[in-house]
């Protein structure tokens, strides 16, 4: 049986992987909607970017809805650093994707889909979470059919401050009202992300698997790991979104830790920080599930699978 998720996003290198993962024939997962939010660049070009991807899936069908051109409350801010001028630079696309997005806002798509479904759904959380923030203030009551909100974000350490992670720290406020909603959620922080790096040897082996979709993934983890190599000193990008939609695909890729997490956003110094208590050192209410381990190596070889299936 399939599961039914909403793949909210700014793609972004990562974001484009997961969005193909969730999309190959055997992840059984149904992508009722894909939604685009500020973050890694603008709203504009993140949608752009999405309707491309699903067009090189050969999904053009799914629909794109465009959602928040800025955080809830503080200034926008991009990771073009990361991810190019355009988002998605490294592989060529087209100027004007093949589909529009819907006239619809992002948050109300999430809500009707949610409302909608006869059966709960996953919304899967790859950028800033302003739109799931928004959806919520607007309707509390869909909580009640979401089935989990599976979160790439956060960890114990840092990539964008010392202490926070860039989706989080897009947009503390968002995300300390996603956190405390009352849905199940689960959180793929650093601490399993910067396990999972596309090294020479892992785009090799990708390359191997002889269609366009793998070629583009292939494309899109070069670039990627140009740009860890400059920022972070890396020697390959961690597939961080990716780790989400993998672990509705299998989840014993992943170890996970019932735990709260609280997300700091007075502070200017630790703005974006998620406070991860693992020790239990607090009473807070064990409010997410938090990825501890992951096995890369398995995390390989169900990627090669889930890539294969774009073989015709
Ligand atoms: C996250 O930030 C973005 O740059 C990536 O797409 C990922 O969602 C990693 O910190
Ligand atoms: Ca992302």
């Amino acid at each position: 049986m399939s599961e039914k998720i909403i793949m909210d996003c700014d793609p972004g290198h990562d974001d484009a992987i997961a969005m193909i993962l969730a999309g190959a024939r055997t992840s059984h997962l149904e992508i009722l909607a894909v939604t685009t939010v500020s973050g890694n660049q603008a709203v504009s070009k993140n949608t752009r970017n999405a309707l491309n991807v699903l067009d090189i899936m050969g999904k053009g069908e799914i629909p794109v809805s465009m959602g928040a051109s800025r955080p809830l409350i503080k200034e926008p801010s991009f990771a073009e650093e990361i991810h190019g001028v355009t988002g998605l630079d490294g592989p060529k696309l087209p100027e004007t994707p093949r589909h529009h997005a819907t006239p619809h806002h992002a948050a109300d798509v999430i809500i009707d889909a949610v409302k909608n479904s006869d059966e709960p759904v996953t919304i899967v959380a790859t950028g800033p979470l302003t739109n799931i923030a928004t959806a919520l203030i607007r309707d509390a009551k869909i909580v009640q059919n979401i089935k989990s909100i599976t979160i790439m974000g956060g960890g114990t350490f840092g990539n964008w401050t010392p202490t926070a992670e860039f989706n989080i720290w897009a947009d503390a406020e968002a995300a300390q009202r996603v956190f405390n909603c009352g849905a199940r959620i689960n959180v793929f922080g650093l601490d399993v992300t910067h396990q999972v790096l596309a090294t020479d040897d892992i785009i090799q082996r990708f390359a191997l698997i002889n269609n366009d979709v793998a070629g583009f993934v292939v494309e899109l983890l070069k670039f990627f790991k140009s740009t860890y190599k400059t920022y972070f000193d890396m020697d390959g990008g961690p597939i961080h979104d990716a780790c989400a939609i993998l672990y509705l695909i299998k989840p014993e890729l992943f170890k996970m830790q019932h735990t709260h997490i609280a997300i700091e956003h007075h502070s200017a110094l630790t703005y974006g920080t998620m406070s991860v208590d693992l020790n239990n050192v607090t009473d807070g209410e064990k409010n997410a599930y938090f990825a501890v381990d992951v096995n890369v190596e398995a995390i390989w070889q169900v990627m090669e699978q889930l890539l294969a299936d774009y073989n015709l």
